[in-house]
């Protein structure tokens, strides 16, 4: 069975532990600096399997060592976003989170793969990176299955249709940088352009775009679970699996559609290998100069960190 741990036992590393097992991806250690709490969510999940019918194990734990030899490891710790704080706030706080945990990573399992979640995360990706050391091909964002998703779901919704039948990318950033590739989005391979009004995809985009604050404001104590651990989960899946799925993941670019030295969405395949190929492709103008000028900002957060 593949080890995996997910760091930060909050709203989205517990969820994400508990769709994993539910989904049997592995062993899961669930690692929080909170006295006892893993090990209850760690309980109640596993008490859940006889019902859900699982056989995943999901160990809760305060000791870091415990991720030893892991294959995989999502880092969701850190803070979440309060309403009126932007992600850029975090980056202080969070960067010294993970600092630690970067370096318990590297100590106790050098060969795995590491997903970030916690924000800002194509900062938060870079972080991690730098201070492993590990190849950039086992170091990644979580960002734009999320991203497209919300999307998705507007458009799914806007039209009445499955979600099932949507198909599309968000690029770039994981903020309001973000790049929809709206000239490849279809539904069941009609273009989207042909279905929907120009006003109202623009909106639709907009609404995206703003996706994660919107439920802060609606929550008021914290930020968005559910789909974040959803979206972390799918790229654990094809990664395990060696499903090869094409996923807009944050991963370093060293010189690919012009963008150098940061962590950028980008279409991706993710297999055993981690990031096992990056995806090049024709962008019109207006998105190429949107993601260079996206991959820009994150320029500037890597130099402020
Ligand atoms: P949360 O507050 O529910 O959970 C965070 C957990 O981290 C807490 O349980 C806390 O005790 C733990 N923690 C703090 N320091 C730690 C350390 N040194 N080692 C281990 N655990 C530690 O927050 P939530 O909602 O789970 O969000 C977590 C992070 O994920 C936030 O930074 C949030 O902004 C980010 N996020 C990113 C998304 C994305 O698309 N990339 C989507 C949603 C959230
Ligand atoms: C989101 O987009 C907070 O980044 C998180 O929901």
């Amino acid at each position: 069975m593949n080890k995996v741990s997910v760091i930060g036992a909050g709203n989205v590393g517990a969820t994400i532990a508990y769709i994993a097992a539910s989904k049997g991806l592995g062993k899961i250690i669930l690692y929080d600096i909170v006295d006892g709490m893993p090990q209850g969510k760690g309980l109640d999940m596993n008490e859940s399997s006889p019902i859900e019918n699982f056989d995943s194990i999901v160990t809760g734990t305060n000791n870091i060592e415990d991720i030893k030899g892991s294959d995989l490891i999502a880092i969701t710790a850190g803070l979440a976003r309060k309403p009126g704080m932007s992600r850029e706030d975090l980056q202080k706080k969070n960067a010294d989170i993970i600092k630690g945990i970067a370096e318990n990573i590297k100590k106790y399992a050098p060969n795995a793969i590491v997903i970030m979640v916690t924000n800002p995360v194509d900062v938060m990706s870079y972080h991690v990176w730098k201070i492993t050391g590990f190849p950039k091909e086992r170091v990644m964002g979580q960002a734009g299955v999320l991203d497209s998703a919300r999307l998705k779901f507007f458009i799914a919704e806007e039209l009445g249709v499955s979600i099932e039948d949507i198909s599309l990318v968000m690029l770039g950033g994981h903020g309001d940088s973000m790049v929809p590739l709206m000239e490849y989005a279809t539904v069941s391979g009609i273009p989207i352009s042909k279905l929907i009004d120009k006003d109202k995809i623009d909106a639709m985009v907009q609404r995206a775009r703003k996706g994660g604050a919107e439920i802060v404001a609606l929550l008021k104590t914290g930020s968005a679970f559910y789909a974040p651990a959803q979206a972390t989960v799918e790229m654990m899946e094809s990664i395990l699996n060696n499903r090869k799925r094409v996923l807009p993941t944050s991963v370093y670019l060293d010189g690919q559609y012009g963008i150098n030295g940061v962590f950028i969405g980008i279409p991706v395949v993710l297999g055993r290998n981690g990031i096992e190929k990056i995806f090049e492709i024709e962008l019109d103008d207006n998105s190429l100069k949107s993601l260079q000028a996206s991959a820009d900002i994150y320029k500037k957060q890597i130099e402020l960190l």
